[in-house]
């Protein structure tokens, strides 16, 4: 009986303590405090996006040495590891972002943001251009100003490789609005399936969801859309929830291509047990409005009809990437994306910096890799805004004409330290993706080698690192939340 008592009174302070960590913890993430205003001494640093790279170097940088300004057309970080589950409504939209102004009002000194896509960037005059392109505009939509240091940052746009008919008919999945656009599409192919007297033949097609591409964007949003039918379309569209078909295409002899041996074998076998066709070594040639020609590993020349169709090929350059280039033939010339050096620095242009995925570099275009870099960059950004502080303290040290050698000596031993920069260095740690019905595959650099693990355990693993690392305690709060919503009640299958 005291063993008991004891317990329950260990237990109370437990839960009070971590209500009251909490709550503070919340209370501290919404209500910001005061902030320096900007420092017209200090140069100014122009932030271009709002995504994993430029959103980690913003986390990171020490604000005290520069006037930042940071323009993206999207005011808000989204966690793009689990938009997937939006498409199907595991996760609500608004769980997975957070706006620029929370993390850029949590600076010591005030950050400017503007929501406009930057147009173009001067790198000889050193300017950019940027434009309102959102629906309500003012007098003034455009406006070009001045950097003393940029952070280019603006990741990628969808790879079509100029096929016919993709932006038309295909719906992508890289923005929060894709997968809204995909969740509507989707019950608006089934409420038309079940529409009354429609045909077999039409039934069968509306209810034939192709996904292209079998990378990790691919193969996930076909794993979600299989745990909806089955938790949920059986449930309340039983006349039609039979009929729905996923199909995955992809170009080469498997899925995955980035996922060890194993993991893939693990993908492809539960995606046949889940009655998910994967037509591997078939490339689509063309996109109608309802359906896809393909060409299969015989060569041979087909049409697949389908009712949704998302397109996730990859990644190329923005327009205002290839632009950039053009301004820099003599450095930049890979259209795969941004040369830099190790130092992150823009090759053939003076004091621009780029991170992400508008980069060419040796590492895979994710997550793990733009956000280290920002980690990395504003570390070297530390040390630039010492540079600058010892540089002017050194000028009015030998204008003043009265300090001593030593005084001079010692503050360019300072100045010296914080010219030597380290190269970036990436550290990998490991690959996930959530492949349906409750598992997940995850490649884990351990033990001086690959972990390769799929199942139960990897789902639990994947679930509990992305919630470790989603932005705030708020998202955190409601991804779970949504988490529990959906095992309570299961999914909304309304069309908004
Ligand atoms: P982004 O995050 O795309 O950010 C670019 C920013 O620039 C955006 O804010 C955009 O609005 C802004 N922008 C665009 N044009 C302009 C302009 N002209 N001017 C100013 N700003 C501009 N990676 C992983 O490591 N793990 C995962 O599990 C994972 N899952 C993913 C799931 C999906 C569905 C997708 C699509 C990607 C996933 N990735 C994952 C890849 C990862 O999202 C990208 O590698 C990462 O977003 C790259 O970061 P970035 O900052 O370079 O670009
Ligand atoms: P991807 O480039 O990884 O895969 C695209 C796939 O489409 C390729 O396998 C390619 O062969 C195929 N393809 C291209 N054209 C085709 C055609 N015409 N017909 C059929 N197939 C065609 O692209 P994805 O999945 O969008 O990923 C982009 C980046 O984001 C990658 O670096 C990826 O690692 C990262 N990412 C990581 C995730 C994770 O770690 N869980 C999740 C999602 C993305």
């Amino acid at each position: 009986r005291r063993g008991l008592q004891t317990f329950g009174r260990v237990t109370l302070v437990a839960l009070v303590t971590a209500t009251g960590v909490f709550l503070l913890v919340t209370q501290s993430e919404s209500h910001p405090g005061e902030q320096l205003p900007q420092d017209p001494t200090k140069p100014t640093l122009v932030v271009l996006g709002s995504g994993w790279g430029a959103t980690s170097f913003l986390k990171n940088l020490d604000t005290e040495e520069f006037n930042v300004v940071v323009v993206s057309p999207r005011n808000y970080f989204l966690f793009t590891p689990l938009l997937p589950s939006v498409t199907v409504g595991t996760l609500e939209p608004r769980s997975l972002i957070q706006p620029t102004r929370f993390i850029t009002r949590h600076k010591k000194r005030d950050v400017l943001v503007y929501e406009a896509e930057a147009r173009t960037v001067d790198p000889i005059n050193k300017t950019v251009t940027f434009e309102d392109i959102s629906e309500v505009k003012g007098k003034k939509g455009s406006v070009t100003i001045p950097y003393d240091y940029l952070v280019y940052a603006v990741g990628c746009e969808n790879q079509t490789f100029g096929i016919k008919g993709v932006r038309e008919h295909a719906c992508f999945l890289k923005e929060l609005s894709d997968a809204d656009k995909i969740r509507s599409k989707l019950m608006d192919c089934i409420e038309t399936a079940a529409f009354r007297d429609q045909s077999q033949e039409e039934i069968e097609r509306l209810m034939h969801m192709v996904v292209v591409g079998g990378g990790p964007t691919g193969v996930e949003y076909a794993g979600e859309l299989h745990d909806f039918l089955i938790d949920d379309l059986k449930k309340w569209y039983p006349e039609v929830a039979d009929r729905l078909k996923i199909t995955l295409i992809e170009a080469l002899p498997n899925v995955l291509p980035a996922f060890s041996k194993q993991l893939i074998q693990y993908t492809e076998s539960t995606f046949k047990e889940n009655k998910i066709d994967v037509l591997t070594r078939t490339m689509v040639k063309d996109v109608g409005e309802t359906s896809v020609t393909v060409q299969d590993a015989n060569k041979e020349i087909r049409e697949i009809p389908y009712g949704l169709l998302v397109w996730a090929t990859g990644n190329t350059s923005r327009p205002i990437t290839l632009d950039l280039m053009s301004k820099l033939p003599a450095t930049q010339t890979q259209r795969r994306g941004l040369v830099i050096d190790d130092y992150l620095q823009l090759l053939g242009a003076k004091d621009v910096f780029a991170i992400g995925d508008c980069t060419a570099t040796q590492y895979a275009p994710t997550a793990q890799v733009a956000s280290q870099e920002g980690i990395y960059l504003a570390s070297v950004f530390a040390k630039l805004g010492q540079k600058n502080k010892y540089e002017r303290q050194l000028a009015e040290l030998r204008a003043s004409g009265t300090a001593s050698a030593d005084d001079i000596e010692h503050v360019v031993k300072k100045l010296n330290r914080a010219t030597k920069l380290t190269p970036f260095h990436y550290s990998h740690q490991g690959s996930l993706a959530y492949i349906g019905s409750e598992k997940a595959i995850a490649d884990l650099p351990l033990f001086n080698g690959n972990v390769a693990s799929g199942g139960g355990a990897a789902m639990l693993f994947w679930r509990s690192a992305y919630v470790s690392t989603l932005y705030s305690v708020r998202n955190r709060t409601l991804v779970m939340t949504d988490w529990i919503k959906v095992k309570l009640f299961g999914r909304d299958v309304s069309r908004e």
